[in-house]
């Protein structure tokens, strides 16, 4: 397949481009910055709030892995953010129906969800049927992309799946667990949630060519907490007050990720007691 991956040099972009070349996959990089020794034919530097430069890049390719964007509240100023994001999502959706590109896969956020949860969890684990509540610029920028993507799908035929990746980890970034586990409260932002970059890749690529019509979403995280406690001990220390869907086995995730599951086979393979020593 000849895919175009945007923020190919991004967290998650360069993983992801790996991963599909390794995979047999010809991959084209599109991102603001490529690092000069990597300038070849398989990388192209595209600023994608120029629709004119995303239909260029997409121009022959069969899917589109969109992952190009400011990737968190904060680093820019809020409609800044939104503009940028809002603006190379559209681009993106749009260039790939100009070019007939059959599968667009895209990164949603987990932040779609309500973080940072100053507002408590609506329930738990939080799932896809949980309402929406962007809770900054950046949120509502994503949550923008899943209506458009909802809209392009019914429009062109073309299914359209968003990732509401929680926060992504690289291998080097699981020595700072163990500074989370003495207070319950350092990561209820996000409901512990986490999400190894290489379990990040293999959503990209499953959702490439699962059977899925229209647009999609679903969470992709890891079937752990960042935690070394049990999920019910820390829901019912922090949000006593949420409603439990079902018993909580363990240290499970309280970002469910069964639709992921069903929908692509996704299966997480890392975990970060896989890095770490547990306590
Ligand atoms: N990092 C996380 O924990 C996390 C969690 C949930 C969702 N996401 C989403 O996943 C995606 C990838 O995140 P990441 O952590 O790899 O981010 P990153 O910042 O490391 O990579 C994003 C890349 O996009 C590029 N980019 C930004 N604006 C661009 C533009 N206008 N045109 C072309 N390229 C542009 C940047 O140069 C960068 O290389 C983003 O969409 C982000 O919102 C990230």
């Amino acid at each position: 397949m000849r895919i175009v991956v945007t923020g190919g040099n991004g967290k998650a972009g360069r993983w992801v481009v790996r991963d599909l070349r390794d995979h047999g996959h010809s991959v084209l990089s599109a991102d603001l910055r490529h690092e000069p020794w990597e300038w070849d034919d398989r990388c192209r530097i595209t600023d994608l709030t120029d629709y004119g430069q995303a239909v260029e890049v997409l121009a022959g390719a069969d899917a589109v892995v969109h992952l190009a964007a400011i990737p968190a509240p904060g680093i820019r100023p809020a409609a800044d953010t939104f503009r940028i994001n809002a603006v190379s999502t559209y681009n993106v959706f749009a260039a790939a129906e100009a070019n007939g590109v059959g599968r667009v896969v895209w990164a949603s956020s987990e932040t779609v969800l309500g973080l940072p949860f100053d507002t408590p969890p609506q329930f738990a684990p939080l799932d896809e049927t949980a309402e929406p509540r962007p809770e900054s610029s950046y949120a509502l920028a994503k949550l923008a992309g899943e209506t458009m993507a909802a809209q392009f799908a019914r429009r062109t035929g073309v299914p359209h799946v968003g990732l509401r990746i929680s926060n992504i980890m690289e291998p080097d970034d699981y020595a700072q667990f163990p500074s989370y586990w003495t207070d319950a409260h350092l990561r209820k932002w996000n409901l512990w949630g986490y999400v190894d970059v290489r379990d990040v890749a293999q959503a990209c690529r499953l959702a490439l060519t699962a059977a899925v019509a229209g647009a999609e979403v679903c969470i992709v995280a890891a079937d752990d907490t960042v935690m070394t406690r049990d999920s019910a001990d820390l829901m019912a220390e922090v949000f006593p007050q949420v409603p439990l869907r079902r018993e909580l086995r363990g240290r499970e995730t309280l970002l469910a990720i069964d639709r992921a599951r069903r929908l692509l086979g996704y299966a997480p393979t890392h975990r970060w007691s896989d890095h770490v020593p547990q306590p």
